[in-house]
């Protein structure tokens, strides 16, 4: 106990040593009329009522380390319970939430700044993050995402920080593999601290303007579109109002799902930073969450809509405001259309009025309103081309390929990843899902060249088997899961079980294969799923 105190003596010596050596006054955050006096005093008092014993206050009332530093929500949030774990800081959770959003409305990241990164961001399952630098990539994602670092902004002193707050934290870090084969301290503090302040450095145009640009009313009448992978697509309606502040709204949902279900519900939102839409939402009794982004215009809005339970099942949507000067045709379902077969198709959009005509077919309209159109078409002319789709003036901005036979067939994610969970344990199972995606070999022929033509979702036949001797041996198809007639991969529960050899975890190696049937043509794909352990930790951002 008392080798344990000591150390932490030690520790907080050296941390206390970062924490003061930087002064923070030049990076005074600047406010705009988005945040008001009020809010701005609210903030500076929360702060120094919970963070400044350790983060010396400034009299233009900035405090060291804090306010040299722009985060996210979520980053923001993930640093206050750092501070929790690392720091013994105790915080109401009412003032947590407070001082998320203050932090994240003065120093957050602008539109443009969070673009590239929003996939993790969205709690997107089974993504491959980019690899712009495999070196940095090296140096900093190799124990978490790289969207962590690629989503904060600071100058090189407060780069360096962070690294000595790691090597303070995590002394083996220069002892991992893709470390001990370099000096990664140095490497760290130095070429790497520089590069990133140069990426991501704590003054920028993006900020500077987003600051200065009113925040939007979301509160009207919006269109919604989107799309379950393994399932297809959902449209319909939300109504969002005004609750509180201009930040503050609720919302309310009639959606359409595949197959005719009908969805409702309704739920609330807040904005941060100016255009960070979270929400939560009951959609037909199950709890949902909401992490958009809403454009510079506040007339869109991008995200994904996932359950509450389980983060890896949601709808990917886009979301359009309705108003009168707008006639846009927003989605087409199916996405193409096979020459063979009269096909219902469902175009929907805001104010789609005058004739529908999609280049090489013929058509019938079945319904028509202002927000959606119901055409039966049949494909008349040369297949293999990317038609377009036009609605009175009204132009569709995508491709609609119009194909004889599909070439071939890929399964997204390649590689994928469940986790075993439930069974009464503390993790919910995490599942993985897997879509077949058809395409057309394109102008030369050749499978997997850029002019390939994508024709979207297929349906197809899912089955899995083991992925090799090994996995066979062990039986892993038998225990590891079962795969849906959606290409839904629904892991085993947690636990060792007692009938595998050695009384092994549910885990498993298996090939989840699709078989795509349609007029003779026979076609299939491959991907690999590993289902794996629980993660026990599940930040934010992970
Ligand atoms: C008990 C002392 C203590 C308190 C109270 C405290 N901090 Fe810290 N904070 C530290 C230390 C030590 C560091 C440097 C080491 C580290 O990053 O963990 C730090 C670092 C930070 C950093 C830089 C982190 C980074 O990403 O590099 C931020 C931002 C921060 N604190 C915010 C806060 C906020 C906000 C509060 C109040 C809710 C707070 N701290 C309260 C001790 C404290
Ligand atoms: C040995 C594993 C490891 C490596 C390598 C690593 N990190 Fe971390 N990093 C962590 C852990 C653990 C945390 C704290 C996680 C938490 O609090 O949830 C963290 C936290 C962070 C945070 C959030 C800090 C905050 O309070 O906002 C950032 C940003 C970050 N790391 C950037 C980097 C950068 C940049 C590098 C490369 C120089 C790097 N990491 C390399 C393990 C690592």
């Amino acid at each position: 106990m008392q080798i344990k105190k000591t150390l932490y003596l030690i520790l907080t010596a050296c941390l206390s040593f970062i924490l003061f050596s930087c002064s923070s006054e030049k990076n005074e955050p600047k406010l705009t009329s988005n945040i008001t006096d009020e809010v701005k005093k609210a903030g500076i008092e929360l702060i120094s009522e919970n963070c400044s014993g350790c983060h010396i206050a400034s009299k233009q009332g900035s405090f060291s380390r804090i306010s040299a530093i722009r985060k996210t929500p979520e980053g923001w949030d993930m640093n206050i319970v750092r501070m929790m774990i690392f720091h013994g800081v105790e915080i109401e959770k009412s003032d947590r939430r407070k001082l998320v959003k203050y932090l994240s409305d003065t120093q957050g990241l602008a539109p443009s700044e969070t673009a590239g990164f929003r996939d993790i961001l969205e709690r997107k399952h089974n993504v491959i993050e980019p690899t712009e630098d495999q070196d940095l990539m090296n140096m900093c994602a190799r124990c978490h995402t790289y969207t962590r670092v690629a989503l904060q902004r600071r100058d090189v002193n407060e780069w360096q920080n962070l690294v000595h707050m790691h090597l303070g934290q995590w002394a083996s870090i220069e002892y991992h593999m893709l470390a001990r084969e370099r000096d990664w301290r140095a490497d760290a503090l130095g070429s790497v601290s520089e590069k990133l302040a140069k990426k991501y450095p704590f003054e920028t145009e993006a900020w500077n303007e987003w600051q200065k640009t009113p925040w939007k009313d979301m509160s009207g009448e919006w269109r919604i579109i989107g799309h379950i992978a393994g399932t297809g697509d959902i449209e319909g309606t939300m109504s969002i109002s005004k609750a509180q502040g201009n930040d503050q709204y609720k919302t309310s949902f009639t959606l359409n799902f595949p197959k005719g279900e009908k969805v409702t519900g309704g739920g609330k939102a807040l904005v941060y930073s100016g255009y960070e839409w979270r929400g939560t939402a009951k959609l037909n009794d199950v709890k949902y969450r909401q992490i958009w982004a809403a454009s510079s215009d506040g007339n869109s809005m991008k995200g994904r809509f996932f359950k509450k339970s389980n983060p890896e099942e949601g709808i990917e949507i886009t979301a359009l405001r309705k108003q009168d000067t707008v006639h846009t045709i927003m989605s087409v379902t199916p996405s193409s259309l096979a020459t063979r077969t009269e096909t219902e198709i469902t175009i929907n959009g805001i104010n789609l009025s005058g004739d529908v005509h999609i280049e090489g077919t013929k058509i019938t309209v079945k319904s028509q309103t202002p927000d959606r159109i119901v055409i039966l078409a049949t494909a008349e002319s040369t297949p293999d081309q990317s038609s377009k789709v036009t609605i009175g003036k009204s132009t569709y901005d995508k491709a609609f390929p119009i194909y004889k036979a599909v070439d071939y067939i890929k399964i997204t994610p390649e590689y994928g990843i469940s986790r075993v969970g439930g069974g009464g344990g503390a993790t919910a199972k995490v599942k993985a899902q897997f879509e077949a995606i058809g395409y057309l070999n394109g102008k030369d022929g050749v499978k997997g060249t850029k002019d390939d033509i994508r024709l979207g979702m297929v349906f197809v036949t899912w089955s899995h088997e083991n992925f090799n001797e090994d996995a066979a041996k062990m039986q892993d198809k038998k225990y590891a899961g079962i795969l849906t007639k959606r290409g839904t991969f629904i892991p085993a529960i947690a636990g060792p079980n007692p009938v595998r050899k050695y009384g092994t975890n549910n885990v498993g190696d298996l090939r989840i294969i699709a078989v795509y049937e349609k007029n003779g043509v026979k076609l299939t794909a491959e991907a690999h799923l590993i289902a794996t352990v629980q993660r026990w930790n599940n930040p934010p951002i992970p």
